[in-house]
């Protein structure tokens, strides 16, 4: 029998610096607009869906982004790159504040790039960053899951980290009937929103084992790695990132943190509209308008 790694056994807990953003995926959710377009340019209001992510990475400390792409996903590349054509051009007519807001999220962080040639699932994107994220901690962000919080959703689990030393993974309380669309947790409840997790299961169709589901952020030890060369390939064939969490249950603890803060499902039509709603709500140029608007749809 393994004996699992306690955290008091174990050393101080490294400083997590890069993050891996899977973006390899079809976006058939939203066809046709995704025909041509990945989904993660998708606008939130005025911002591409995968720049609000990457934002609340680099808020929360993460200097290096590993975005896992594929076929089709160039736009994401340009977008993070620098456009000397565009920034002439705002140059030439001095619209300086353009040009700092379209130019501070590629000078914040450094990229780099890995392809997923096959859609082979979640945990086969984040298997073929091993060589990029190296003997490191890391954190996984997914870009359909957009989270509007005070503190970013991913400083809130990097603050249980710091103190459990170990793989954490964002959860929140779902309906009942709603939890067969998620990774779902089992956990003992160790603190205000902590939990130390005894099990998961990707999806369940019956019997959930709690109404507390995964959502997408997860920091992970670089013992996942181990832990996918050893999963068999799950639901829909796919190899999944919560069955290989499962096999790595059996070798060092996990815990869940259910963070605060109001989440999209950006990845889902009527999430999607919800998002650009109450963002635009937020946003000084529009904000009074829209909701002018919204008031005098008279639902
Ligand atoms: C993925 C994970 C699932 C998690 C979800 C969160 O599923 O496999 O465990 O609950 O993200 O958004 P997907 O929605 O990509 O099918």
């Amino acid at each position: 029998m393994t004996t699992k790694k306690s955290p008091s056994s174990k050393s101080k807990p490294k400083k997590i610096k890069k993050a891996v953003f899977p973006a390899a995926g079809f976006g058939t959710r939203f066809l046709p607009a995704t025909k041509a377009i990945p989904k993660e340019m998708l606008p939130l209001v005025d911002k591409p869906l995968i720049q609000y992510v990457i934002e609340e990475a680099a808020d929360s400390g993460i200097e290096e982004i590993i975005i896992v792409t594929g076929m089709g996903k160039t736009a994401i590349e340009d977008h993070f790159d620098i456009s000397f054509e565009l920034e002439s051009l705002l140059k030439e007519k001095g619209k300086k504040q353009l040009l700092k807001m379209i130019r501070e999220i590629s000078d914040r962080v450094t990229y780099a790039y890995t392809r997923q040639k096959q859609p082979l699932g979640l945990g086969h994107a984040v298997q073929i960053t091993k060589n990029l994220v190296s003997d490191e901690p890391f954190v996984v962000l997914l870009g359909d899951d957009i989270i509007d919080a005070k503190v970013p959703a991913t400083k809130q689990m990097m603050k249980l980290y710091n103190k459990v030393n170990a793989s954490v993974i964002a959860v929140q309380k779902v309906p009942k009937n709603q939890t067969h669309l998620y990774g779902v947790i089992q956990g003992e409840k160790v603190g205000p929103g902590t939990y130390r997790i005894t099990d998961l299961v990707e999806k369940p169709q019956k019997n959930p084992p709690s109404n507390l589901a995964i959502i997408g952020r997860y920091i992970l030890t670089p013992g996942i790695f181990k832990s996918l060369e050893k999963t068999k390939k799950g639901r829909g064939g796919e190899l999944q990132l919560t069955d290989a969490l499962r096999t790595l249950l059996e070798t060092e603890e996990i815990y869940a943190c259910e963070f605060e803060g109001d989440r999209y499902d950006a990845g889902d039509k009527l999430g999607f509209l919800k998002a650009n709603i109450s963002y635009g709500l937020k946003h000084s140029d529009i904000s009074t308008d829209l909701k002018r608007f919204l008031k005098s749809l008279k639902l």
